[in-house]
C-alpha cells in the first residue's frame, strides 16, 4: 500500500482511480495549466478503495488545490470530504475536490459537463420540449438526470438492462418514470432528447441496440460514449435525419468546471486539444 509520500511538490492537482492509466485529463489540465501560465502539474495518481483515506490526508497537507476523481471512488469521497457542494450531495458523488487550506470541498462537475455539452453543439435546444428517453442507470445517469432536471425537462423515461438500479434513482423526482428494458423502443417515438449513458457502443463493446424509425428531425440524440465519435446509435440517427450530439465535449466541460473550482478561471475553448483527445481515443 502507498503512503504517497513521495508525490512530487509540483503536482498541484491530480485525478486518481482504480485503475487510471486510460486516463486523458492529465493531457486536458496540464495544456490548460500552461495556457493559464499556471506553474506546476497534473497528474494521474493510482489508488486503490484502501487507500483513500490515506490519499486524502496527503493532500490535505500538500500544497495540492485539489483532485478529479474516477471509478471506483466517486461514492466513498461523499463521506470523506469536509463540505459537499449542492450538486455533489444531490447527485451523491463526488468527480472533485478542492483543497482549501486542508479543508476538502467535495463537488459534482459532471452534470454540467454533461449539460453545457449539449448546449454548446445545440444552442437552440429547449430542454422543456418534450420527454426524455434515457438508457442506462449508472453512475453516469445520476449526475444527467440530476442535470436534466435542473434544466426543467417535464418527463424522463428511464430504462436499464438491471430494473431496480432504475427504479432506485426513479425514487429520487416524480418527473422519472422507469421503462422496462425490453419496451425501450416504444419510448422513441415520444422523445424529444434520446441519451446514452451505458458503456454499450465504446470500442470493443457491444452496441446499444435502440430501433430509431420513430424519430422524428427535431429529436436530439446524445451518447456520452466519445471512443469512437460517432457511435453506431449516433450514425444511425443521422440517417435518419435527427439532431445529435457527440461525447467528448462532456468530458471537456467536467474538466473546464473543476480547472475553475481550483484555479478561478475558465479554460478556453481549443480545438486542437480536443482533436488531439479524439486522436488518443481512437
Ligand atoms: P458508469 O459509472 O460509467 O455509468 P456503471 O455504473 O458501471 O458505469 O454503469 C454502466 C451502465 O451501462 C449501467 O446502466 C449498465 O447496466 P446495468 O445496470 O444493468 O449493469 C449499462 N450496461 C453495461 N453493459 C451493458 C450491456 N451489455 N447491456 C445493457 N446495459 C449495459
Amino acid at each position: 500500500m502507498s503512503d504517497f509520500s513521495e508525490l512530487p511538490s509540483d503536482v498541484i492537482a491530480a485525478v486518481i482511480g482504480d485503475p487510471i492509466t486510460h486516463s486523458k485529463s492529465p493531457i486536458m489540465h496540464n495544456s490548460w495549466l500552461k495556457k493559464a501560465g499556471i506553474e506546476g502539474k497534473y497528474t494521474a495518481i493510482h489508488v486503490r478503495p484502501e487507500e483513500l483515506r490515506a490519499f486524502a490526508k496527503v493532500v490535505r497537507d500538500s500544497n495540492m488545490r485539489g483532485f478529479n476523481a474516477t471509478l471506483p471512488h466517486k461514492e466513498a469521497l461523499i463521506e470523506l470530504c469536509d463540505e459537499l457542494d449542492d450538486d455533489a450531495a444531490a447527485i451523491g458523488a463526488v468527480n472533485t475536490v478542492s483543497n482549501i487550506d486542508g479543508m476538502l470541498i467535495g463537488s459534482n462537475t459532471d452534470a454540467f459537463g454533461f449539460i453545457q455539452n449539449i448546449k454548446n453543439q445545440h444552442p437552440d435546444f429547449d430542454f422543456t420540449s418534450g420527454p426524455v428517453l434515457l438508457i442506462g442507470a449508472g453512475g453516469a445517469a445520476k449526475a444527467v438526470l440530476y442535470g436534466l432536471l435542473q434544466e426543467g425537462v417535464s418527463e424522463i423515461f428511464l430504462t436499464n438492462r438491471t430494473r431496480e438500479k432504475a427504479e432506485a434513482s426513479a425514487k429520487l423526482d416524480k418527473h422519472i418514470h422507469v421503462v422496462d428494458w425490453e419496451k425501450r423502443d416504444e419510448y422513441v417515438d415520444k422523445a424529444g432528447l434520446i441519451v446514452n449513458t451505458t458503456s454499450l457502443g465504446m470500442a470493443g463493446k457491444p452496441v446499444l441496440e435502440l430501433n430509431l424509425d420513430g424519430i422524428t428531425p427535431q429529436t436530439l440524440v446524445s451518447d456520452i460514449v466519445y471512443a469512437p465519435l460517432e457511435t453506431a446509435l449516433l450514425r444511425e440517427a443521422t440517417e435518419k435525419g435527427a439532431h445529435t450530439a457527440t461525447g467528448v465535449g462532456m468530458l471537456i466541460e467536467q474538466g473546464r468546471k473543476s480547472f475553475h473550482h481550483w484555479f478561478g478561471v475558465w479554460p478556453e475553448p481549443d480545438q486542437k486539444l480536443e482533436d488531439q483527445l479524439l486522436e488518443l481515443s481512437s
